[in-house]
């Protein structure tokens, strides 16, 4: 048998069962399982001795473990380094050893480049929010070569940690000069929790906006955030944060079942359905 997990302590929410158990059927991975397992602070070395037992082939990682799975893992790869944090680990079936991965980056871009390709032609965004998320979405920004990428956060101070990892392409700025980057931003990008159900919307104007910008939220419950429903009615492109859940799941079910998964629209309605929101 070969199982897989998300852990974290919050992880009853997480939707990472119904996409990889929705992949196991699909594929019909008899002998594979993928399950949430609750793994609080306290609990994570009992969990890092279940995982060099070889109880599992890997798994993925979510709050709070993401800086812990990337410390405790053999060996990091280069963009899971980059990040400073793992989302993904493959254990390694003949000598237990522990690799950590991320792959938040990627499943940005490839949620991009499924619902506008033309963002690759980009070379300045904007990014809002300079917690976790942040700092995989700016790197996979500037691997697809942007030259500026103007961040802004309500705590301006968060923002150091990007200029000295990812160096003098990101720019930051002040929360409240966000509208004065829309005229040469050809992608915005919100990385912040406004606009999540329960939360404040985020409240910027784009009438000033290049009308090529595409504008990317990850929050996506709802699907249709404030931000996103204003830039459709500004007639910009938009793509929703529900690909970049579905994406970044990809390259982790290969490593661990040895089949690359699709992304669908049929996995997408399921995951919608199980978010009890509607398409
Ligand atoms: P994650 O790791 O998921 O990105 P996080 O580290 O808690 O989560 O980051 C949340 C982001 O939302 C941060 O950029 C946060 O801004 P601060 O660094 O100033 O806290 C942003 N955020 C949350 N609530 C906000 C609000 N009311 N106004 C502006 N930004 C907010």
């Amino acid at each position: 048998m070969k199982h897989a997990f998300v852990i974290g302590d919050q992880v009853q929410h997480s939707r990472s069962p119904v996409i990889h158990q929705h992949w196991i059927k699909k594929y019909k991975l008899a002998n594979c399982s993928y399950e949430a397992i609750v793994v609080t602070r306290d609990d994570i070395e009992d969990f890092e001795s279940r995982l060099r037992s070889g109880e599992f082939v890997g798994g993925n990682v979510t709050i709070p473990h993401k800086e812990t799975a990337l410390a405790l893992a053999d060996e990091r790869s280069s963009t899971a380094q980059a990040i400073g944090a793992a989302n993904t680990l493959i254990v390694s079936e003949t000598n237990q050893k522990v690799s950590a991965h991320n792959t938040d980056a990627y499943g940005f871009a490839a949620n991009l480049d499924s619902g506008a390709p033309q963002w690759r032609n980009g070379k300045t965004a904007l990014v809002l929010g300079a917690g976790g998320a942040a700092r995989a979405i700016v790197y996979a920004v500037l691997e697809a070569g942007y030259e500026r990428v103007a961040l802004a956060n309500r705590t301006l101070s968060r923002t150091d940690w990007f200029v000295e990892n990812f160096g003098a392409k990101v720019v930051p700025i002040a929360w409240d000069a966000v509208e004065n980057e829309l005229p040469s931003a050809d992608l915005m990008v919100n990385t912040t929790s406004l606009g999540m159900e329960g939360n404040p919307p985020l409240d910027i104007c784009l009438k000033n906006a290049k009308e090529t910008l595409i504008v990317t939220d990850i929050v996506y419950v709802p699907l249709q955030t404030d931000l996103m429903q204003r830039a459709t009615a500004n007639g910009l492109t938009t793509v929703d944060g529900l690909g970049m859940l579905l994406h970044q799941a990809v390259p982790g079910f290969e490593m661990w079942f040895g089949v690359r998964p699709e992304v669908t629209p049929e996995l997408r309605a399921l995951v919608l359905a199980d978010l009890g929101a509607t398409a």
